[in-house]
């Protein structure tokens, strides 16, 4: 399994080498052991797959970031080099007050000071999901020390995708065409020239002992340690979603009252599989499955 693995990142860096004129900076993956994933139809994402997957695989963000528990006031300065400071352009048409701007990568990782990160404006109920997604993570909740970053930063993680097989920015030949909706601070991504497209593979898909499979934009490694956010009432879940008013003067410490609903689920990747199918759980069949995403 060790030799597989090793060719297939030796396979992807290859790949990273011949695409360097195509995607912008950084897909080359530190060794990281603890992924964090995100269920593109589980979790209550909606699009906010759809735009970390967009950063990951056309815009050069990859997946292995590390996070470095930022003040408010470096998180903010993030948060306007994304484009999704106060007053952003998610408040105006053809958006409006039911959204909310989502930037990748965080504002809770220490990448995000480079600026440039992609910004999408997406329903606050699926902001809300991703934001509960990742406060568990961080910080581990109860009986669930010691796993994801155990509240301890620097905490090096990468993201990982399940159920995204319907998501083209998700795909492991990823259509980087602009939907309309991408933008950086700049304003709306153009659309990649035929040259820069990426043409190959990125990254890959794994399963894990559980009999999920998920997508990592820059592979993963047999033995890393994946961690899903699981809910003890799914109901409630998805009620903070719709109904937590979202506050940009604070952290993620906002999302803290909805905690108690959550735990984090350890899963190992077992294995480098072919593609999205051969799950236990049924959903996860390739890109021609009709996969509903929860609506808020
Ligand atoms: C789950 O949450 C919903 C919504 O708050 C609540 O009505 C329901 O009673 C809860 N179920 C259980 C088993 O606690
Ligand atoms: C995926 O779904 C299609 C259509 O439902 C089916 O024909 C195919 O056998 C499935 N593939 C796998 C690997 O489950
Ligand atoms: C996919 O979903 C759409 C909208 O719900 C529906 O119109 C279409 O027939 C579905 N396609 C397949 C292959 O099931």
């Amino acid at each position: 399994m060790h030799s597989i693995a090793a060719l297939a990142f030796l396979a992807s860096s290859c790949l990273v080498m011949v695409q360097s004129t195509a995607v912008p900076a950084n897909l080359e993956r530190r060794s990281v052991t603890k992924l964090m994933i995100f269920d593109c139809v589980n979790d209550g994402l909606g699009d906010v797959c759809d735009n970390m997957c967009f950063g990951a695989n056309c815009q050069g963000w990859g997946d292995s970031f590390v996070w470095d528990k930022p003040s408010k006031s470096t998180a903010s300065k993030r948060s306007t080099k994304a484009g999704c400071g106060s007053g952003n352009h998610c408040s105006k048409a053809p958006y409006g007050s039911a959204y909310q701007c989502d930037e990748y990568p965080f504002k809770s990782v220490e990448e995000s000071d480079k600026g440039g990160q992609v910004n999408r404006c997406v329903k606050s109920g699926y902001n809300n999901a991703q934001s509960q997604v990742i406060r568990n993570f961080y910080n581990s909740y109860a009986g669930f020390k010691g796993k994801g970053c155990d509240k301890t930063a620097p905490c090096d993680f990468a993201v990982v995708f399940a159920n995204a097989g319907n998501i083209g920015y998700c795909n492991i030949t990823p259509n980087c065409k602009n939907d309309g909706n991408e933008y950086t601070k700049d304003g709306k991504v153009p659309d990649p020239k035929k040259r820069e497209a990426p043409t190959g593979p990125v990254g890959g898909y794994y399963k894990l002992a559980s009999g999920d499979v998920v997508y990592a934009p820059t592979g993963a490694e047999v033995g890393a340690m994946a961690y899903r956010t699981v809910r003890k009432n799914e109901t409630l879940y998805h009620e903070y979603n719709r109904n937590h008013e979202y506050s940009e003067h604070q952290g993620y410490e906002q999302y803290d009252y909805m905690m108690d609903n959550l735990e984090l689920a350890e899963d190992v990747v077992v294995a480098i599989v072919d593609g999205p199918q051969g799950s236990a759980s049924s959903a996860m069949n390739g890109t021609a499955q009709n996969i509903t995403k929860r609506d808020y």
